[in-house]
């Protein structure tokens, strides 16, 4: 068992230097590196991550690990093959990868990009198995391991391309979760890294909803979490390539606890010139601000903030806070 399990990290680790070594050398790469140069990623950063390139044709990668001696079910369980009526063939194909490495940077799994013209889902990524949940890992916690131990703080991001972006302006000590879903498993590994979180997901919907669940499992598990405010419909990796590594810099050592993230969106995302808005977006703060355990300072510095972006009188607003409270009870 642990034989086999051996042999499969062998083999994954052979595959991102073999879709490594085709990224830098080979004809077929060409696009794929202009894709990449274009994103404003540099090569010492793709060779620290060992992205690569998965060639176009069908069967490359399953025919060299073949030569290596490699079965064929090796490369099904590794999630890199799969077996059609003709034979076996490669799932990544025309694609970029980005290895997906435990703790210890042993390869795991793969992500997969496509460029412009591709075809299918933007990622492709390999299949859970016995070796890759992805709800267990955080993409790059090998590389991010020294730098947020040092610092004490590790920066949580949706996909590769922004730990790629992040690294690449001095800030290390970032993962991603690979889309949205931060589950306890996720966060077990965050508290292996740093105490202090900051979460700097996607500014949208999607992103929201996840910092929402992640605040509350961070109070469950007694982890301190703060959050990043992104400008409005950039993730971090656009932030790195339209604005520069200080405007994202300042986002993340700007930014606050969950509750004032809350806050500070209500506000933003209200048409204050309309008075119903203005009411709901009133009642909302009101709601959130009532809600948490956070210290009656901390609700003042809030409650005087809201009066303040509103325009109403600190003490009403003070006394319907009260009211509120009381109410909840
Ligand atoms: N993801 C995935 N499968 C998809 C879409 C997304 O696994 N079909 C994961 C990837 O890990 C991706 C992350 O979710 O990096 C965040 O998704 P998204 O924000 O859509 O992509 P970006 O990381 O911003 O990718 P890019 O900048 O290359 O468009
Ligand atoms: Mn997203
Ligand atoms: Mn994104
Ligand atoms: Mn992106
Ligand atoms: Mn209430």
């Amino acid at each position: 068992q642990t034989r086999r399990r051996q042999r499969l990290f062998e083999l994954l680790a052979r595959a991102a230097a073999f879709y490594a070594r085709v990224l830098w050398e080979s004809e077929d790469a060409t696009e794929a590196r202009r894709y990449l140069a274009a994103r404003g990623l540099r090569e010492e950063v793709l060779r620290s991550f060992r992205v690569g390139f998965a060639p176009p044709a069908w069967d490359r990668l399953a025919r060299a690990a073949a030569a290596q001696g490699f079965s064929a079910d090796e490369l099904i369980a590794a999630g890199l093959c799969t077996r059609s009526q003709r034979g076996l063939y490669d799932r990544f194909r025309g694609r970029i990868t980005f290895p997906i490495c435990d703790r210890r940077g042993r390869v795991l799994g793969f992500g997969a990009r496509r460029m412009g013209t591709g075809e299918g889902p933007k990622y492709l990524n390999s299949p859970e198995s016995e070796l890759f949940r992805k709800g267990r890992v955080l993409f790059g916690a090998d590389r991010a391991r020294a730098a947020a131990a040092k610092r004490g703080r590790v920066i949580v991001v949706e996909g590769y391309t922004d730990v790629l972006a992040l690294h690449q302006v001095g800030l290390q000590e970032t993962v991603a979760v690979m889309g949205t879903a931060l589950g306890e498993e996720q966060f077990r590994e965050l508290e292996r890294l740093a105490p202090r979180i900051v979460l700097a997901l996607d500014p949208d919907r999607a992103g929201l909803a996840a910092m929402e669940r992640a605040g509350e499992l961070a109070e469950r598990l007694g982890l301190e979490l703060r959050v990043a405010q992104l400008p409005a419909g950039k993730d971090p990796a656009d932030v790195v390539q339209e604005l520069g590594g200080e405007a994202v810099e300042q986002a993340i050592s700007s930014a606050t606890p969950l509750l004032e993230y809350q806050v500070s969106r209500v506000l933003a995302d209200a048409d204050l010139e309309d008075p119903h808005a203005r009411d709901t977006a009133l009642e909302e703060t009101l709601r959130l601000i009532a809600g948490t355990d956070a210290g009656i300072h901390r609700q003042q510095q809030l409650v005087r903030r809201v009066a303040d972006e509103l325009d109403v009188p600190v003490e009403w607003l003070s006394a319907r806070l009260r009211e509120h409270v009381g109410g909840d009870r």
